[in-house]
C-alpha cells in the first residue's frame, strides 16, 4: 500500500512517499480502514511516539470506509460503512492507503461533509471536549481565554465552549481573525500583536492554550488566583510530566496548570461530530494535497497563518 513515511529523527524529519508498504491485517477486535483522507498536525513530526513506532507511519485522524474487521469486533460499525477516527498518541500509522484502529477510536463520519473535512476534525473535537469537560470542567458564566484562537484546536474549543458552556470566551489571535473568531462565537477578541494584550484580560478563570512558549507564559498573568491553566502546545512546558513546578507558579498557590495529550474516545467523536451534521460547529477550512504531495502538505502544515488545515488525499477523489 502507499503509505506517508518519516525519515530521520524529531530534530531533522524528513517526509517521504512509499508506494510498497504491507497492508496491514486487522487482529482481534481491531478494524482496517481504507483510508481516503487523512489530517494533518504540523507539530506530529515532534512528537516522541512516532519515531518508536517500527512504520514511521504519521497521522492519528483519518477519514474513510470500514475494509474489514477483526474475528473479534462485535459493535455496531459495519463493513463497507463511512467512518472517522482518532487514531491514539502511541500509534498513529493513519497517513497510509490502510489503517488499524481499536474500536474505542472509530465512529460513523458525518454525512453533511466530505471525507477530506471529516480527516480534519477528531484531533481538535477531542482536544477541545477533553479541556472542557475533564481538565477545566467550564461552565456558563465562566471567563474563558483560548490562545492560538485561530488555529485548529483553538477555533474549535471556541465554538465548542461558547455554544455548549455558555462561558464568556475570549479569543487570542492576529486582527485579521478577529470577525471570523466573533462569528465563531467568541465574545471578545485580543491580538497577539498588541503590546500587554494579557493585561487586558483580567480574572480570567480558565486559559486554553494551544501556542506555548512566551504565549503560554504571558497567560499567568491574566489567570485568576484561583483559575486552571491547561496547555497542549508543542514542544509541551518544562513542567509537564511531572517534571516539577513551573517558574511562575511562585506566589501563585492556588493556580492549577495542565498539560495533556488528547485520549481517543469513539462515543465522544461520535456526539462532536454530530454537532458538525446539526450545524451547532462548524467544520474547518482545509486545503487538500495528492498523496504525491506529502511533503508539501506538510510544509504548509507547519506555517504560521495559513487560514486552513492540511489534509492528505490518500484515495485520489478530494478536490482541494
Ligand atoms: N497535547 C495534545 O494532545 C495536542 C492535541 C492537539 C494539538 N496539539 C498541539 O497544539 C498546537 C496547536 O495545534 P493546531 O492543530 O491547532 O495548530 P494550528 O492549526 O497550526 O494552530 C496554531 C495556532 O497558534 C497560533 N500561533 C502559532 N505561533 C504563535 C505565536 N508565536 N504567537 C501567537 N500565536 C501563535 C497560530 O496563529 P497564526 O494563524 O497567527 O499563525 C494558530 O492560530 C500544536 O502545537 C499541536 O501539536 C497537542
Amino acid at each position: 500500500m502507499k503509505a506517508v513515511q518519516v525519515i530521520g529523527d524529531a530534530l531533522s524529519p524528513h517526509i517521504s512517499c512509499n508506494n510498497d508498504l504491507p497492508q496491514p491485517t486487522p487482529r482481534a477486535a481491531e478494524m482496517l480502514i481504507q483510508v481516503h483522507a487523512a489530517g494533518i498536525t504540523g507539530d506530529e513530526v515532534t512528537w516522541p511516539e512516532l519515531y518508536r513506532t517500527p512504520s514511521r507511519i504519521p497521522g492519528h485522524e483519518i477519514s474513510g470506509v470500514i475494509a474489514s474487521t477483526g474475528p473479534d469486533y462485535v459493535g455496531p460499525l459495519k463493513v463497507g460503512q463511512e467512518v472517522a477516527a482518532f487514531l491514539t498518541a502511541e500509534r498513529g500509522e493513519g497517513q497510509a492507503e490502510y489503517a488499524l484502529c481499536s474500536a474505542d477510536e472509530v465512529t460513523s463520519k458525518p454525512t453533511s461533509i466530505s471525507h477530506a473535512e471529516a480527516a480534519a476534525l477528531p484531533i481538535p473535537l477531542l482536544t477541545a471536549w477533553e479541556a472542557i469537560t475533564d481538565h477545566a470542567k467550564i461552565t456558563s458564566g465562566m471567563k474563558v481565554l483560548v490562545t492560538g484562537a485561530s488555529g485548529a484546536v483553538g477555533s474549535i474549543f471556541t465554538q465548542l465552549a461558547a455554544h455548549l458552556t455558555g462561558a464568556e470566551v475570549i479569543a487570542l489571535a492576529s486582527r485579521q481573525n478577529h470577525e471570523s473568531l466573533k462569528r465563531l462565537g467568541a465574545h471578545s477578541v485580543l491580538d497577539y500583536n498588541t503590546e500587554d494584550w494579557e493585561k487586558a484580560a483580567t480574572g480570567v478563570d480558565v486559559i486554553f492554550d494551544t501556542v506555548g512558549g512566551d504565549i503560554l507564559a504571558k497567560t499567568w498573568e491574566a489567570i485568576s488566583d484561583s483559575g486552571t491553566i491547561i496547555t497542549v502546545a508543542d514542544p509541551p512546558p518544562p513542567w509537564a510530566f511531572g517534571k516539577g513546578p513551573a517558574a511562575e507558579s511562585v506566589g501563585r498557590p492556588g493556580v492549577k496548570y495542565i498539560y495533556f495529550v488528547v485520549s481517543p474516545n469513539s462515543e465522544r467523536l461520535r456526539k462532536a461530530l454530530e454537532f458538525i451534521d446539526t450545524g451547532v460547529v462548524k467544520a474547518l477550512n482545509i486545503k487538500t494535497f495528492p498523496f504525491e504531495e506529502a511533503s508539501q502538505a506538510w510544509s504548509h502544515a507547519q506555517g504560521r497563518n495559513r487560514g486552513y488545515k492540511a489534509v492528505i488525499d490518500l484515495k485520489g477523489a478530494e478536490k482541494s
